[in-house]
């Protein structure tokens, strides 16, 4: 494992780029700054080996931009209305950052946050972070790992384990914009896209769920039969409509088993990414706000430029009785899984 400077922050803390490899070389890059995957380099069917996320050249980058590049979200990934909830009959408010919501955490998420490295080897690393009550105003006090390692099969896997002093919300992701044509192509509109979901759960205009569990049937938010992004991006449907574009909560199949549930393939680099999570819900996301200046190598990130898979428990859980519980009893363990698995047809 190589370990390189990545600039300092704003609070004057030194952050590292730590670059790990499988015996493929296929590489990742990750900072502490965040738990942030910066770098995922994977060959092409031409030999070529292409940056497969979208991210910055340093520390600076990720500080500045608000677009969640890569990294870590926690305590909780997603909305949750109104910044407020209740648990044991305690009302609790964290930051607003979108209209009078909350989105990934607010202010002080555990994107904004230097973690500690815990062990390492040449293909895997752990984080730690200790996140305390006053942090995000979230109840009690978490520590909470992360765990990259990039599997000589090709797989990413992502591995959470958290734990806290009291009843406390707990729901990870990671927030990694994919484009299989490499960081510096401008659409994945052309890249094909299978998800192994019957259902999604509604949002507002808003994006928070309605609590209804929805089939994807007969709307283009159907993607059981591998389809481009593009083919029915724009159509008017209320979910594009809202999201402008793909920006919703998938229903897993097989929630609790770490299995394959999406996947996504582009004929002209001949790579392919499998999905797979315990989680119970995927937000599949496809850049539909994105305007980031100032990306790699100076690059400019416009929207529909890459597509997320945010494994995760369904947003807004905490209002909402009929979606999984996204709070774990003090001393219990959260534990959740995803993996990004590259392959490529020649
Ligand atoms: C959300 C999008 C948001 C993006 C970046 C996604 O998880 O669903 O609505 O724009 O994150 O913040």
């Amino acid at each position: 494992m190589e370990k390189v400077n990545f600039g300092v922050t704003k609070r004057g803390e030194e952050a590292s780029l730590y670059v790990l490899e499988n015996k493929n070389n296929t590489t990742i890059k990750v900072t502490d700054y965040g738990a942030t995957l910066v770098s995922l380099l994977f060959a092409d069917k031409a030999g070529v080996q292409k940056d497969l996320v979208l991210g910055y050249d340093n520390v600076t980058g990720y500080e500045e931009h608000t677009s969640y590049f890569g990294a870590i979200i926690g305590r909780n990934g997603n909305r949750i209305k109104d910044s407020r909830f209740t648990i044991n009959g305690k009302e609790y408010r964290i930051d607003e950052n979108e209209n009078h919501n909350n989105l990934h955490s607010g202010k002080n998420g555990f994107n904004t946050v230097i973690w500690e490295v815990r062990e390492h080897t040449d293909n895997s690393i752990t984080f730690y972070h200790y996140s305390s009550e006053t942090e995000q105003k979230f109840p009690g006090n978490m520590e909470i790992t992360v765990t990259y390692t990039i599997a000589d099969d090709d797989t990413l896997h992502i591995v959470y384990n958290g734990k806290a002093d009291a009843d406390t919300v707990m729901n990870c992701t990671n927030h990694s914009y994919f484009n299989l044509d490499g960081e510096e192509s401008d659409s994945v509109l052309d890249q094909i896209v299978w998800i192994d979901a019957d259902a999604y759960t509604p949002a507002d205009s808003g994006l928070i769920p309605t609590g209804e569990i929805r089939s994807v049937e007969g709307t283009p938010l159907d993607f059981r039969t591998p389809t481009a992004i593009g083919a029915r991006i724009n159509e008017a449907h209320e979910s594009l409509q809202a999201g402008k574009g793909y920006d919703l909560n998938y229903v897993m199949k097989d929630e609790g088993a770490y299995t394959l549930c999406a996947s996504m393939y582009s004929k002209e680099s001949g790579i392919r990414m499998e999905v797979r999570t315990d989680a119970p819900g995927m937000q599949f996301y496809t850049s539909n706000f994105l305007e980031e200046k100032g990306g790699k190598n100076g690059r400019e990130y416009g929207v529909r430029s890459a597509a997320c898979f945010e494994a995760h428990y369904f947003p807004d859980a905490t209002h909402h009785e009929n979606f999984k519980s996204t709070i774990v009893k003090a001393g219990d363990i959260y534990h959740l899984k995803a993996g990004y698995k590259f392959s490529v047809e020649k």
